[in-house]
């Protein structure tokens, strides 16, 4: 079966990696360079248990359901390349400075007990017990232990080797302009300089996945950039954080690579990615009164990358009313988190016809009521 991939980050490359595997034959089309969008900002945080909100209980699940998946995706990888990495199982601590913080956090606590999921409200004192470099101001944390996260950066340049190692054609700075169908079904793809013929193609290009012709309008994902700003820290010495520290307001994620990783803001300008004086300054300063030795840190990196974002904040994965063609896009916060169940499903689905139980909540057509079918 021939298969073609629209979009080099980490989403596309693991559906390319897998498929062949499976013994397809693909070839993966990205506009730029491998991995160096939503896949590069992030903070690579496998943290279903701190993210999830008051809505969102089917977006947990399978957020759950990718992190259970994880070590077998981590393990696949290892068989077919070098230098994995690993997953760092270092729980998440939302941090409170004030009574506002404080009421918030309760109300968190107590979704995530009636979820009857793993957590403990307790006192700015027992964090700092369990995370000493947090600010006396500090009065309260809820502590999620079953968080983890990842070197997401690392695991891109992994997946891009074995992609190609199993055999895939990676066509980097070629972008697809235009998919092709016949008596509604796919038929291939064109470049600005070519035309493919594929059985199957999967369109995997995040906040771009909209600008490919040759999808009707109604069948489009309904998906959005919402931009967000990191800054990357050298880690010293004297400021080594034990594991992921966040507020509402920002996140400090120390990484395996002697950094540490502060985001992000959350901002509605189209595809603008330019860091800002004033979305800097807000993350520093919120970091700052909680984790107070941060301030010494060099800072070695300031971006903003583009979260794609569907209407509904969730992922949209499976085939949709054009047969052949499949979406695995639109996962906001949470691509580097549901990596393995979005590859794993989307696989199955294009490979057997299948549609995994923890993905019948995120189809496309969620959006037929209101006019758009996707
Ligand atoms: N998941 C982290 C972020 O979207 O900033």
């Amino acid at each position: 079966m021939k298969i073609g991939i629209i979009g080099g980050g980490i989403i596309g490359l693991g559906i390319g990696w897998q498929l062949l595997r499976r013994g397809a034959e693909v070839t993966l089309f990205e506009k730029g360079t491998i991995g160096q969008e939503s896949s590069y900002a992030a903070a690579g945080m496998l943290a279903p248990y701190a993210e999830v909100g008051f809505e969102e209980i089917e977006l947990m699940k399978l957020g759950q359901e990718s992190l259970r998946l994880y070590p077998k995706f981590i393990n696949e990888l290892a068989e077919d390349t070098e230098n994995v990495p690993e997953i760092d199982r270092c729980g998440t601590m939302l941090v409170g400075v004030d009574r506002d913080d404080t009421e918030h956090l309760r109300r968190l606590y107590d979704f995530r007990e009636k979820l009857s999921l793993t957590v403990e409200m307790i006192t700015g004192t027992e964090a700092r017990e369990r995370e000493p470099l947090l600010s006396p101001k500090v009065v309260s944390a809820v502590w999620l232990p079953d968080d983890a996260q990842i070197d997401n950066r690392a695991l891109v340049q992994c997946l891009k080797e074995a992609f190609t190692s199993c055999g895939g054609l990676l066509l980097e700075q070629n972008k697809v302009t235009q998919i092709h169908r016949s008596g509604g079904a796919v038929k291939g793809v064109s470049t600005p300089s070519s035309n493919f013929q594929f059985d199957k193609v999967v369109l995997a290009a995040g906040c771009w996945s909209r600008q490919v012709s040759g999808i009707p309008d109604k069948l489009k994902p309904p998906i959005r950039p919402v931009k967000g700003q990191i800054i990357t820290m050298q880690k010293t010495p004297d400021c080594e954080l034990k594991g992921i520290v966040r507020s509402p307001r920002f996140y400090l994620v120390p990484k395996e690579d002697g950094t540490i990783r502060l985001g992000a803001t959350s901002e509605e300008k189209g595809f603008d990615k330019m860091p800002t004086a004033g979305g800097q300054k807000e993350l520093l300063e919120e970091a700052w009164e909680a984790v107070p030795s941060i301030y010494d840190l060099p800072l070695i990196e300031t971006i903003a990358g583009l979260r794609p974002a569907s209407r509904d904040h969730a992922p949209i994965i499976g085939q949709t009313r054009m047969k052949g063609l499949y979406y695995a896009t639109g996962h906001y916060r949470h691509g580097i988190l549901l990596t393995p169940v979005t590859v794993y499903s989307i696989v199955e689905e294009i490979l057997n016809d299948s549609i995994a139980e923890a993905v019948k909540s995120f189809r496309p057509g969620r959006f037929s009521k209101t006019g758009q079918e996707a």
